[in-house]
């Protein structure tokens, strides 16, 4: 999949600006604090219509704007919108012109996966971490998963709610949805997870790193299956109800990596955790484009400049052979493989000159 086209009003530092996008992608150079960033969360934005980072739409917008809009504009010509606007809080998002009645309803039109600087917080960060990005990514590959997961957080919160409030019989509603869709999101991060591995082993292995590596889905078995719920969360009721929360289900559960059969996140060295994460990243890559058939944009941020220069070379291969659109940024051209072919864009104070 490729841009043709970007445009950017009051996102971040960035002037306002109509950018040509080459079909090979381009390398964004410029000083710490330039935009380079900024450019590449406008790409990333309208994938989910919302920040690579996680950061809230507030935070997108200029400081003191009237809130941003993006549109990146296929080489095929159709226009994916965003507008958020400061005022009302409110995103307005359009495909090819047609303003779309939910964000579910307008995603899988451009497809990018970002490789960013904190990503290894993937591998030793919590559980919360993983889930993230499995969320984000199975929500792109199968269209189902984000209506499934988006219904299963609004009933836990409902659910959640009733029994802080000490009230169990305003929670019992939620149960069937809860099940139901906890069930779906469960089932779609299982089956993902059961063939992961193999792919996950096989880009470390591209990465001239063949660690011996696992991964895993933890959580309980039997909630793929909604009948299972009924039982498990009336086993739970009596601690849901004293803590005011819900302990079954998939918003408990994990992406065990492991290095060796130990935990990846404790036993790995921190070169080891950054080139697992990038291979995860590698493995999104893979996912995206067998589910989607189309291969997504790359968007790189600062991650070749922490790569010594047998790693760099080897990751730029690997991106390379991938044959989509690539953006990286780096604070310096050395820090950029040449392998990388790639044409040079300064970014200065906010201003890209191509
Ligand atoms: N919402 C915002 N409005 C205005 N400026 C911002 C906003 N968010 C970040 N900035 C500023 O934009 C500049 C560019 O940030 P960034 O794109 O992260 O730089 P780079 O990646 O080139 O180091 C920084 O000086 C940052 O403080
Ligand atoms: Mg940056």
């Amino acid at each position: 999949m490729q841009a043709a086209s970007l445009v950017v009003r009051s996102v971040r530092n960035l002037a306002d600006a109509v950018l040509d996008i080459p079909p090979p992608g381009m390398a964004l150079v410029g000083p710490n604090g330039s935009g380079k960033t900024s450019l590449l969360e406008a790409l990333g934005y309208p994938v989910l219509f919302r920040s690579l980072r996680g950061a809230r739409d507030r935070e997108m917008a200029r400081h003191g704007g009237p809130g941003f809009h993006i549109t990146v504009t296929r080489a095929d010509s159709i226009a994916i919108g965003a507008t958020w606007t400061a005022s009302t809080g409110r995103k307005r998002v359009t495909v090819d012109g047609v303003d779309q009645r939910a964000v579910t309803a307008a995603l899988g039109h451009w497809l990018a996966v970002a490789f960013l600087p904190g990503d290894p917080v993937l591998v030793y960060g919590g559980a919360a971490e993983r889930r993230r990005w499995l969320d984000r990514m199975l929500s792109l590959a199968r269209p189902a998963y984000l209506s499934g997961l988006l219904r299963y957080r609004a009933a836990l919160a409902q659910r959640n709610a009733a029994m802080r409030r000490g009230d169990p019989r305003s929670a019992e509603p939620f149960d069937g949805i809860l099940a139901e869709a906890g069930a779906a999101v469960a089932s779609a991060r299982r089956e993902w997870s059961a063939t992961a591995e193999a792919g996950w082993r096989d880009e470390l292995a591209h990465l001239g790193e063949p660690l011996a590596v696992g991964l895993r889905y933890r959580g309980d078995e039997a909630l793929v299956d909604p009948a299972a719920w009924p039982e498990r969360l009336a086993g739970s009721r009596t601690r849901d109800l004293s803590r005011g929360q819900t302990h079954v289900g998939p918003h408990r559960d994990d992406l065990v990596l492991t290095l060796d059969g130990r935990p990846l996140r404790s036993v790995g060295s921190t070169g080891q955790q950054r080139t697992a994460a990038i291979a995860l990243r590698l493995l999104e890559r893979e996912t995206l484009a067998t589910a989607r058939q189309v291969r997504p944009a790359l968007l790189v941020d600062d991650v070749f400049a922490e790569l010594d220069g047998t790693r760099q070379a080897r990751l730029a291969a690997r991106l390379r052979e991938h044959g989509g659109q690539l953006v990286v940024t780096a604070p310096r051209v050395e820090d950029l493989p040449r392998e990388l072919e790639l044409v040079r864009w300064d970014v200065r104070e906010g201003k890209v000159t191509a």
